[in-house]
């Protein structure tokens, strides 16, 4: 038993999205959510500055004497994970794009997997991507545009047409299989995303998101490192690199909006 909190860590707000899903998966366990809000978007940066954001970041987050630490982040994944790991002497879980279930499910349909440009352009998710029965299937698509417009709450219906439209163009009118949501961020506006996909493409769309199945790896990793807390009442410490004041309330709208997984009927996607 440890009652030390579990760190989360993001760029920024997209973060939000997989606590939610540790609140209700581990709601024993305590947690400190740090946003480098500053810095954010980790996406258009290049790989030296992001490994150095998220391992200050992790410092951080050690000094604040969590007991593990979560990556949120798929771009500070693919930059950083290896590092962390031999650099820290508490477990790191992340989360990467989940490609792997999105490829899995049958169809003669493209996977479409929406990230930041960096994560589309790293060697850990290229190598990801190579491991897939066919890695032809998938199709990368890098996005700048919507992290900045998550940070702001802006995640309503209508609200990414356009940065879809501007990257997406030459796919429409293909065959969708899935739509991985491999940036927690996109997860917020996950309906938006799939109305404009079902628009625009053929085939089912249906969305994929890794954040459960690295909630679970996490529950996982606790129970076999003797970490797991049954005393604690989720409670949530908010820290940012940001402008706190303003970004509180924020922080508190995304985690509380329901978060959309599909429309009725459809199988929710998660890796
Ligand atoms: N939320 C992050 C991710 O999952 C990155 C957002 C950013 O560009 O900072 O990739």
């Amino acid at each position: 038993m440890d009652t030390r909190p579990v760190g989360v860590f993001d760029s920024g707000m997209g973060g939000v999205s997989l606590l939610r899903d540790a609140l209700e998966l581990l709601p024993n366990e305590n947690y400190i959510f740090y946003g480098d809000n500053a810095n954010a978007p980790y996406g258009d940066r290049t790989e030296d500055e992001i490994l150095s954001l998220t391992s200050q970041a992790a410092d951080l987050l050690i000094d604040h004497g969590v007991k593990a630490l979560v990556l949120a982040c798929n771009t500070a994944t693919s930059a950083s994970i290896n590092v962390l790991r031999k650099k820290l002497e508490v477990p790191v879980v992340s989360i990467e794009p989940a490609i792997k279930p999105a490829c899995s499910a049958p169809g003669e349909g493209k996977v479409f997997m929406l990230a930041t440009a960096a994560t589309t352009k790293l060697a850990r998710y290229r190598a990801l991507q190579a491991r897939m029965p066919d890695p032809d299937r998938v199709i990368n698509v890098g996005i700048s545009g919507i992290v900045a417009r998550v940070e702001r709450g802006e995640i309503g219906p209508g609200s990414m047409d356009d940065i879809l439209e501007k990257y997406l163009a030459p796919y429409t009118g293909m065959r969708a299989d899935a739509v991985v949501l491999g940036c927690t961020h996109y997860i917020f506006p996950a309906e938006a995303i799939e109305t404009w996909f079902k628009r625009h493409f053929s085939g089912p769309c249906r969305l994929y998101d890794g954040n459960r199945a690295t909630v679970r790896q996490l529950g996982r990793v606790l129970a076999r490192n003797g970490l797991l807390n049954d005393r604690g009442c989720g409670r949530v410490e908010f820290s940012t690199s940001g402008d706190r004041e303003a970004l509180l309330p924020v922080f508190k709208q995304l985690l509380e909006t329901p978060i959309y997984t599909g429309k009725p009927g459809t199988v929710p996607g998660e890796g």
